[in-house]
């Protein structure tokens, strides 16, 4: 699980470096106008999971914000594995971006500009987590992010502010809401399922990022034969759920337990949910 300690090597531009050596132009548009995109992989046993879609989201989040795409799925996993490898990691994250490029600061870039190509690993557990035993805590926060939220960006200002306001609370994760609904957390997908045992999530839209590991465990709910609904939740729903969820690459499947400081459910985390969580763990390794 923890990186040896040979020096940590990232990835610029086609070069592995120590990170103490690695460095990004100050005119760096990723860096002035946070005009880039991002995707975060996990790694588990040494293996990128679920990586094809983050790869694919990545092409389409390029696509929609016009910076071109550097490299080919094929030649993204090369590096990414390389990367892997050279950091010796066994279990964590992969973090990619890619920027607009550099060019003097002006809102307006100049034609032909070259993408800054980055990209990282963090060693990290991801299958075990301080959180998992009792179930994460979750406050809701007003969503005050842009309207193009099914893109990567690494503008990430009003997730930065509501993770703030949660470790404020003392709590693992905040909910972001807009029009008395839940959108999704600021860094995962949010879920409930009803005492009717309907496991809810918003469908995907420009409001919500198109999780990856969403998608995967919307594969194993109808594998099980579960019902899924694809509606917005209001908080008030989500308070009187019988168990709550997010999903992200770097909290797979997370219980929710209590929510601004009520517990739901039990107050412990739910049956559907950690089953959810092992056969994500099972379908990831087994590289479905
Ligand atoms: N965040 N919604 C938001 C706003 C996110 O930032 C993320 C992931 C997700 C879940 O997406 P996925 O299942 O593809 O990881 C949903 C990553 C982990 C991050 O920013 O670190």
């Amino acid at each position: 699980m923890a990186e040896t300690s040979a020096p940590r090597i990232v990835y610029v531009n086609g070069a592995f470096l120590p990170i103490e050596t690695a460095s990004i132009p100050v005119m760096d548009r990723g860096f002035l106008f946070g005009d880039g995109i991002y995707e975060v992989t996990a790694v588990l046993d040494g293996h990128l999971i679920d990586n094809e879609p983050h790869l694919a989201r990545l092409e389409r989040s390029l696509g929609e914000i016009d910076i071109p795409n550097p490299h080919s799925r094929e030649a993204w996993t090369e590096i990414q594995q390389a990367l892997v490898a050279r950091n010796n990691l066994s279990e964590g994250l992969i973090y990619l971006e890619v920027t607009r490029g550099v060019a003097e600061r002006d809102f307006l870039s100049p034609a032909g500009l070259t993408p800054t190509v980055v990209m990282f690993t963090q060693a990290k557990s991801v299958r075990t987590s301080a959180a998992l035993a009792k179930g994460a805590a979750v406050i809701t926060v007003p969503d005050l992010r842009w309207a193009r939220r099914d893109i990567k960006s690494t503008s990430l200002l009003a997730q930065v502010l509501a993770k703030r306001a949660a470790a404020a609370a003392g709590v693992n994760e905040a909910w972001m809401v807009e029009g008395g609904t839940v959108t999704e957390g600021a860094s995962s997908t949010a879920f409930i399922v009803t005492k009717a045992g309907e496991i809810v999530s918003r469908p995907l839209s420009h409001a919500v990022l198109p999780g990856v590991t969403r998608r995967a465990v919307l594969r194993l709910v109808a594998e099980k034969g579960l019902t899924f609904v694809e509606r917005p939740f209001t908080v008030e729903e989500a308070l009187a759920a019988e168990e709550a969820f997010f999903t992200s690459a770097s909290s797979l499947v997370m219980p929710v337990t209590s929510i601004d400081g009520r517990p739901i459910g039990g107050g412990s985390p739910g049956p559907l949910t950690r089953e959810l969580r092992q056969l994500y763990i099972e379908a990831a390794l087994e590289g479905r």
